[in-house]
């Protein structure tokens, strides 16, 4: 595989991933039991290292989402691809994403979501790219704001592939 260079090292995540996880562990002293909602595929690393420093009763829900985009871009066409096995009404619920881009995803998914009455949902995205923002989506907890390069690696892929990275990379063109 060949190596894109890196933008963040796995030092720099690590770091940054267990700043979130005692922030979210913090905020949520009062939830009876937090339901941490995966968007597969693309955060399933993150996911996996940031429920390691929530240090709360939680239960773990994926959800699979599939933008439809030609290459690296995002149509707003959204389809769910994967569903929740359990209902959250009345619970409170945090999605974990991989990168707020357009934003578009994580509209479609917040107004899904409101549909079956949680009590609340916030919002833990690993990266942010505002430069290629169309909708304004409000981020509870970020790990990075980045310039607009398209990155690959800790569970990101470019057509499938680079999601084993251990680091985030930047794709060269
Ligand atoms: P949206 O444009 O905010 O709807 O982004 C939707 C999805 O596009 C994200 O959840 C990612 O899966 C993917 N995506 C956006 N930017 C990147 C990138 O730089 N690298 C890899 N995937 C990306
Ligand atoms: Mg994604």
């Amino acid at each position: 595989m060949k190596k894109p260079p890196a933008l963040l090292s796995t030092d720099v995540i690590q770091a940054r991933v267990a700043e979130l996880g005692a922030a979210i562990t913090r905020d949520h002293q009062d939830s009876d039991e937090l339901v941490v909602v995966p968007i597969l595929k693309g955060s399933f690393l993150f996911a996996a290292d940031l429920i390691r420093h929530i240090d709360l009763d939680l239960s773990v829900e994926f959800l699979g989402l599939r933008s439809y985009g030609a290459g690296t871009e995002s149509s707003g066409v959204v389809q769910i691809t994967y569903d929740l096995t359990q209902p959250i009404t009345g619970r409170d619920v945090l999605v974990v994403e991989d990168i707020v881009d357009t934003g578009l995803s994580m509209r479609y998914l917040m107004e899904n979501l409101a549909t079956r009455q949680p009590r609340s949902v916030k919002l833990c995205s690993l990266l942010h790219k505002p430069a290629r923002s169309r909708v304004k989506i409000a981020i509870d907890y970020l790990g990075f704001t980045i310039e607009d390069r398209f990155v690959v690696g800790y569970g990101l892929d470019y057509a499938e592939k680079y999601r084993n990275l251990p680091y985030i990379g930047v794709l060269e063109a």
